[in-house]
């Protein structure tokens, strides 16, 4: 499939980022050296890394009638997305992000839905009226938005690809339909199966555990530094990352996730593709911010020529 049109469903917000030298403890201030406001949302910076990387890209959200949805709209539309499906919620405010990075690059993110929580079964059902060749979907809209696109993707034979973040212990797995990829990083993996992907062995474990809830091909675990894991209930790969400076991690998920659907849409291998994931993801944690920090398409080829990257 040369340049695959790809319809995210999923959430859109202001993200807020301040830059404290490490995480205060409970009861303790600390003083951040910098503020920032950026867009952000884990559908949004998945969107963007889609039109980055080349793909057409269909973007369904909803925003509030307010300056930050005005502003992120207009952000989209200058990405090249088609934006024919972002709706707007007439009474609730465009959702926002409270982000800590701190020196390492390490992040917290606690997220307020707003209209994100409105998003429902009309408007996913106007946008799958753009034919996609695929569906991408996370978890920071609502269980049944999340749902219902799914099984609509799926009565179409749409395929569909999951991250897996944010993590609910309550998000019901079982109700999801046949799924291509579910990928979910390392607490999200212990969020949802009580093990912690430490050791290939730990990692293995937790994929077996994730396939028994979610009818998925393949199960992908980020895990961040140490790369990828992949398994589709038969065999498995540990596909190591890429060394990098890591300034900031908020995104790298997003971003690699995005790369890794696109590659195994073009190309068919989800081995290549979890590497080409992994240059993605290593470009986005070198740089600060959520989608100001994914790269395009040219800056991924000029990675892997530098580091000499040969896909196997
Ligand atoms: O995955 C990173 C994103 O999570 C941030 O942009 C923030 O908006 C939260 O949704």
């Amino acid at each position: 499939m040369k340049k695959p049109k790809i319809l995210v469903v999923g959430s859109f917000v202001m993200d807020q980022i301040v830059n404290p030298d490490i995480f205060p403890r409970q009861g303790q201030t600390v003083f951040a050296k910098t503020f920032r406001k950026a867009p952000g949302g884990k559908g949004a910076n998945s969107a963007v890394a889609f039109r980055r990387l080349g793909s057409d890209c269909v973007f369904c959200c909803k925003l509030g009638n307010d300056a930050n949805g005005a502003l992120l709209r207009r952000v989209y539309e200058k990405e090249g997305m088609d934006t024919r499906f972002i709706a707007t919620d007439p009474d609730r405010p465009t959702g926002l992000a409270a982000i800590m990075v701190e020196a390492t690059g390490a992040n917290r993110i606690v997220v307020y839905p707003g209209s994100n929580a409105t998003l429902n079964e009309d408007d996913i059902d106007a946008a799958l009226t753009s034919y996609p060749d695929a569906l991408y979907l996370q978890l920071e809209i609502s269980h049944d938005a999340v749902i219902y696109a799914a099984c609509a993707a799926a009565r179409k034979g749409i395929p569909i690809f999951m991250d897996a973040g944010p993590a609910d212990p309550d998000f019901p797995l079982e109700k999801l339909p046949k799924l291509e990829v579910f990928s979910p990083n390392e607490t999200e993996c212990e969020i949802f199966t009580g093990i912690s992907p430490s050791t290939p062995e730990n990692c293995l474990r937790a994929s077996l555990e994730l396939l028994k809830r979610v009818d998925a091909k393949y199960i992908v675990l980020k895990l961040g530094g140490r790369g990828c894991f992949v398994c589709d209930g038969k065999y498995y790969y540990c596909v190591p990352s890429y060394d990098t400076t890591v300034v900031d991690t908020t995104a790298a998920g997003d971003a690699f996730t995005a790369g890794l659907v696109l590659h195994y849409l073009q190309n068919g291998s989800i081995v290549q593709a979890a590497q080409y994931g992994n240059v993605v993801g290593a470009i986005t944690v070198s740089r600060a911010g959520a989608s100001t920090s994914i790269p395009s398409e040219a800056e991924v080829a000029k990675f892997i020529e530098r580091n000499d990257i040969s896909f196997e």
